[in-house]
């Protein structure tokens, strides 16, 4: 199984604030969906509950440390990162996207194989950062920019990177 982070960060790593996102760009919410739809999205609780329910066409993993969490049928809860990898492993998924926020970003990052990165070229201020990620471990396999317009209020950019070690 592949397992992928997908994420839009700022150029100071920063990805949210107040649990919310801070940028209106269409396009990266049209990326994401073109990229998750189908598959199981692992996520933290926050970031459940910042989306309010499951994404259509998506099979959430929420992740939390309350034993007593709900969620509706057919979506699931579990309390580690691995316990997250494994019951989608065990669902016969052949990829997994790890959609965040911060904390499962960095709990996710030693087991994942691609990053999706939405590079925005902005510098908000903002609470919740995407881990630091070591250069040498990773090579850039793709990169497609695109200027800002009226749906996109930044300009930004859509890059893959492959983990090398
Ligand atoms: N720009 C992007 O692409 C992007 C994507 C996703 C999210 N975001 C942003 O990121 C922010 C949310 O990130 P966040 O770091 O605050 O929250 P988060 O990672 O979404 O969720 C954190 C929660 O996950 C659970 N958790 C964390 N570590 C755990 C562990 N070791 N074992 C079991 N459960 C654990 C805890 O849930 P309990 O408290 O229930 O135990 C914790 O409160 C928001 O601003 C959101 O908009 C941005």
């Amino acid at each position: 199984m592949t397992v992928s982070i997908i994420v839009a960060k700022a150029k100071n790593n920063i990805i949210g604030k107040d649990n919310q996102l801070i940028w209106r760009l269409s396009a990266d919410l049209q990326y994401f969906k073109k990229k998750t739809s189908g598959h199981y999205i692992i996520m933290g609780r926050k970031t459940y509950e910042s989306m309010g329910k499951p994404l259509p066409n998506r099979t959430s993993v929420v992740i939390t440390r309350n034993k007593d969490y709900k969620i509706p049928e057919g979506h699931y809860v579990v309390h580690n990162i691995e316990e997250a990898l494994k019951l989608t492993k065990s669902h016969n998924q052949e990829k997994a996207y790890v959609i965040g926020g911060a904390e499962i970003y960095k709990l996710a990052l030693p087991y994942v194989d691609e990053l999706l990165i939405t590079e925005v070229d902005c510098e908000p201020d903002g609470d919740a950062y995407f881990p630091e990620i070591k250069p040498e471990n990773w090579k850039k396999t793709s990169e497609e920019p695109h200027i800002k317009d009226e749906k996109n209020e930044f300009d930004f950019t859509f890059t893959v990177y492959r983990r090398i070690q």
